[in-house]
């Protein structure tokens, strides 16, 4: 059986959340948003170790302890200048991952990642050709705006999907598609399709939501506060 790890890139610099430090490290419910991100991922068995992806001069890292996930977190200084460079770094450098092996990306900036989300991933994608990601239909009415924010169309929404992280692919093919397409791809998958590849899309969860703005820290704490009263 492949082997499964985790890759969170955490070495963006938070621009639009306009604070310092990075939000990565902002503290939500008393711990940094990072380590609810590693703790979802780490709640899996299945999950062998996560890497995490630094930028080169974090000086934040440092001042949390990790011990708890003993040998399960491993922290690599390779971030890069975009989101994509970050992950293609990590994936050259981290050790030990055969090229069949599974990774699942995960932003460091969704710290909401319920079990059973992350379980329907790897459940569904255990066999899968080509890997996947949990993604959400979209429900409500598209439209597309002019410099004016005024609209110019509704956009048919029949098919589209909002693409959330953890992603999941192989580790070979992943670096080779990465490699590729280049700095700008926003995710993964959008990497993988430039191989002419189609990724799975998997339900995931309103509740796996991305810290963007400063508002969603409140959002993000209600989220976790349901979700620990639930267990
Ligand atoms: N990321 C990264 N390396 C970069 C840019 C982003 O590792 N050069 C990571 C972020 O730390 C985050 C994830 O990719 O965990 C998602 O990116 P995003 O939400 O865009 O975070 P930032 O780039 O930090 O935020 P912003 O775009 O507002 O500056
Ligand atoms: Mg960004």
């Amino acid at each position: 059986m492949p082997r499964m790890f985790a890759l969170v890139p955490a070495a963006g610099t938070g621009s639009r959340m306009g604070e310092s430090p990075p939000k990565q490290y902002l503290s939500l419910a008393g711990r940094p948003l990072l380590q609810h991100a590693l703790g979802g991922l780490l709640a899996s068995p299945r999950i062998e170790k996560a890497f995490v992806v630094l930028a080169d001069g974090d000086r934040e890292w440092s001042r949390y302890d990790w011990s708890i996930y003993g040998s399960r977190v491993e922290p690599l200084r390779c971030g890069g200048a975009t989101r994509a460079q970050s992950v293609r770094n990590g994936l050259a450098m981290a050790p030990g991952i055969g090229e069949q092996d599974w990774v699942l990306v995960h932003d460091a900036a969704r710290p909401c990642l319920p079990a059973e989300a992350l379980r329907r991933l790897i459940e569904t994608l255990g066999n899968d050709p080509v890997g996947g990601l949990l993604a959400l239909r979209v429900a409500d009415t598209l439209k597309r705006g002019d410099a004016e924010d005024r609209v110019i169309e509704t956009v048919p929404r029949a098919g589209i999907w909002q693409a959330q992280t953890p992603q999941m692919f192989r580790r070979g093919r992943l670096l080779q598609a990465l490699q590729l397409a280049g700095a700008e791809v926003t995710d993964e998958a959008a990497a993988v399709e430039a191989l002419g590849l189609k990724p799975r899309l998997v339900p995931g969860d309103p509740r796996n939501v991305k810290i963007t703005f400063p508002e969603d820290l409140a959002v993000a704490e209600m989220i976790l506060a349901s979700m620990e009263s639930t267990v």
